[in-house]
């Protein structure tokens, strides 16, 4: 046997990992210590652990989205225990989840193995990914939107015609987290945003939202040139603005992860919102996510 094992997961390593998670300071809902969203990753990704000493000293996570060559390897998880950190244990996990060649990503950490790890893969960083949390009293709905409840198969099927890649099992993994509701966003009663909300305490707000290319790609909203992108942009700002806004929190709080670029990020910076974490987005293409569009689950984009 080498040092370390990396074999396949089950539900019998649910405890292993949530212990490697607690002591890398995973302690939230939707995180490496809530069965949850191992449960979910066990069966739509594939889960390895690490067997270091004779214990399970790491797990790492992948999801496919999409199919067939094209299809996204998103590295969702890679934790190693403090005191086996350095040793190789990341390094041999994400061998055994990722193929060379492949379309990778991930969004990385700030911790100081991570981008070296991820760049020796084959992965460049390109944008940060910003944690953005705050009032939602303290937006307003951009004129003549209307965000409405959904279904996860009504989401799914929405994204799944805008894109081409069907993410229904996650909207209702996504929707059976605390306060989880699918929803869409419209513009004078056309849909142009399907999502789903959710999440306990801080980390509830927009998990994941997809938008209708024929609004928010220049090239299909009509008007064309920089006018176009104007106008593209102000759509895909207003879809997430719409859908914060019409969130029902207890404590009048929320949080969206928007890549920095997002023309989002600067109004809802303006309405007195605050960044608190920064990932960092890695990826063998940058074509993968536009960072001007894309409101991606961090976990599983
Ligand atoms: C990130 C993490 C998963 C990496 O696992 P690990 O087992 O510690 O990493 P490895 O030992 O396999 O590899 C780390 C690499 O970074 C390199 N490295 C470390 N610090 C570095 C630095 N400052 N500059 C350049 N390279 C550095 C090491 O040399 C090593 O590469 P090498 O084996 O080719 O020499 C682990 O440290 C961890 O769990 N960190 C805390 C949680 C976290 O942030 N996870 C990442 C989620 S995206």
């Amino acid at each position: 046997m080498t040092d370390p094992r990396i074999r396949d997961a089950d539900d019998g390593d649910l405890d292993a990992i949530a212990r490697v998670a607690l002591a890398t300071g995973q302690d939230e809902e939707w995180s490496g210590s809530d069965p949850a969203y191992i449960r979910h990753l066990l069966a739509h990704g594939r889960v390895v652990v690490a067997e270091h000493a004779g214990e399970v000293a790491g797990f790492g996570a992948t999801r496919r989205i999409g199919s067939g060559p094209a299809a996204v390897t998103m590295l969702c998880d890679l934790f190693v225990s403090p005191r086996s950190h350095g040793a190789g244990i990341g390094q041999a996990m994400l061998a055994a989840l990722w193929q060379p060649g492949t379309p990778r990503m991930t969004f990385s950490s700030l911790h100081a193995h991570a981008l070296p790890l991820y760049t020796r893969a084959g992965l460049d960083a390109w944008w940060p990914l910003l944690y953005l949390t705050g009032d939602v009293a303290a937006l307003r709905s951009p004129a003549g939107w209307a965000v409405s409840a959904a279904t996860a198969a009504g989401a799914g099927a929405l994204e799944r015609d805008w894109t081409g890649i069907d993410r229904t099992a996650d909207h209702q993994a996504w929707a059976a987290r605390p306060g989880g509701q699918p929803v869409t966003a419209s513009r004078a009663g056309q849909v142009l945003a399907a999502g789903t909300a959710g999440g306990a305490d801080e980390e509830y707000g927009i998990v994941h939202l997809a938008l209708d290319p024929a609004g928010t790609d220049p090239g299909m909203a009509g008007a064309g040139g920089r006018d176009g992108a104007r106008a593209a942009d102000e759509t895909a700002r207003d879809a997430v603005l719409a859908v914060l806004a019409s969130l029902d929190p207890p404590d009048g709080r929320a949080r969206a992860c928007l890549p920095a670029p997002h023309p989002a990020v600067r109004p809802l910076l303006a309405a007195g919102w605050r960044c608190g974490d920064t990932d960092l987005f890695m990826t063998t293409d940058p074509a993968l996510l536009d960072p001007r569009r894309a409101v991606p689950s961090p976990a599983l984009a």
